[in-house]
């Protein structure tokens, strides 16, 4: 019988199936929920010291829909959403009071803070020693929130430069008592770089990827962007389906850069995962947990039930009695574009001399009226 459960940089989570920091682990309530509701393992809103600084907008949410498929509503379903949300705007005493509550109430559930500071050794540090006092498990280090934080050197503005990166993670990596990822920006043109930062700073994963930064679209009767706050926006974050392809391919890269330069370091895979299909791509692509934000906006935290049960039969499928049996499976088959050229060449010459072989008598029984001049020809020189 295969078994979801797994050992993620010592954290022992039931299923690989992950809540991507955002709405979903946005207060004890709702984390207390996905406990509840079965999720291997929560990761927080974003927190950060100071939440007066954090001020939300009304709408900050833009969505696309298909043309051709409805949802369960009979609404085009959705497959981008974009956000121009901050990271929490709740206290951190608060935070720290519902850390401590969730291990007391879910002593078994493995909780992950995402936190996020200024550029300040002293801030980062005390935000890490006094979250790991509450009691959390691990830490991811939102290094990739593409919009508001830049504008005070925190999120993407870090996650974009490999030198502030290294040196912040660094910083956390003096203290950190448990495991520690850091989550990566996809708007950078070479994933490989800010993910080798931060594992050389001692991280013992990474989190591929935060949203892309976008534009959703204009309003044809107003004309102004969406979405509009008092008729004005600012560009945000793209997640949901759309995503996919992008945040396999990044993590396909950092996989590549694990196998060879941090061998043993871990992967937690994200960006438009709503189904067990989707999660077992992420896991073939070298993803040791899978993580889902957008998705639980849309289908709720019930869904996890479903994504396990059909995870489970995908492994029965092929054999496979443990994640780690399948993770980076589809990795070798990556390769350049020259080698394709030189490899279908070969495939190619191969299958003719196969047929060219195939056309050579060897007895006088092997004769073929349909193919008599090929087979004559094959037979000659000259
Ligand atoms: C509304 C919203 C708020 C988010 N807030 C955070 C956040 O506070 N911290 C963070 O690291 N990522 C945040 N994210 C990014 C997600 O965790 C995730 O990286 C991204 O949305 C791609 O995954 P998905 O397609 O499963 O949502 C947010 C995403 C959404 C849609």
């Amino acid at each position: 019988m295969p078994t979801l459960e797994t050992t993620v940089d010592g954290l022992k989570l039931p299923n690989p199936f992950v809540i991507g920091s955002g709405p979903p682990g946005t207060n004890g309530k709702v984390i207390g929920r996905a406990f509840d509701d079965g999720w291997g393992a929560v990761i927080c809103k974003t927190v950060s010291l100071d939440a007066s600084k954090v001020v939300n907008v009304q709408p900050r949410y833009a969505r696309l829909r298909s043309r051709h498929t409805m949802d369960e509503k009979g609404q085009g379903e959705i497959y981008g959403w974009e956000n121009i949300e901050l990271i929490s705007d709740r206290s951190f005493d608060t935070w720290l009071d519902e850390f401590k509550a969730l291990k007391d109430s879910h002593p078994e559930g493995v909780l992950i803070c995402s936190a996020m500071e200024e550029y300040d050794k002293t801030a980062w540090q005390d935000m890490i020693g006094r979250c790991q006092d509450a009691g959390v498990d691990s830490f991811e280090l939102n290094m990739s929130c593409p919009h508001g934080m830049p504008e005070r050197r925190m999120g993407a503005a870090v996650g974009e430069n490999p030198d502030l990166l290294e040196e912040i993670c660094g910083w956390v990596m003096e203290v950190a008592k448990v495991p520690v990822w850091a989550k990566m920006t996809p708007n950078v043109t070479h994933i490989e770089d800010p993910a080798r930062a931060s594992l050389r700073a001692g991280c013992q994963g990474v989190s591929a990827i935060n949203t892309i930064r976008s534009c959703v679209g204009v309003d044809l009767d107003t004309l102004r962007p969406e979405p509009a706050v008092e008729g004005y926006t600012t560009p945000g974050g793209y997640s949901g389906p759309a995503v996919k392809p992008i945040a396999l391919r990044m993590c396909m890269e950092i996989s590549k850069l694990i196998e060879s330069e941090f061998p043993g370091r871990s992967l937690s895979g994200l960006g438009g995962v709503e189904t067990s299909h989707d999660a077992a791509e992420f896991i073939l692509m070298g993803s040791s947990t899978v993580q889902v934000c957008t998705g639980v906006m849309k289908m709720g935290y019930g869904c996890v039930q479903q994504m396990c049960d059909e995870l489970l039969a995908f492994m029965e499928k092929h054999g496979f009695e443990t994640i780690d049996d399948f993770r980076g499976k589809s990795l070798p088959y990556f390769t350049s574009h020259s080698d394709l050229v030189k490899k279908q060449a070969d495939a190619r010459a191969a299958k003719k001399a196969a047929a060219d072989k195939k056309k050579m008598v060897r007895g006088d029984a092997e004769w073929d009226g349909d193919d008599f001049v090929e087979q004559s020809d094959a037979l000659a020189r000259g």
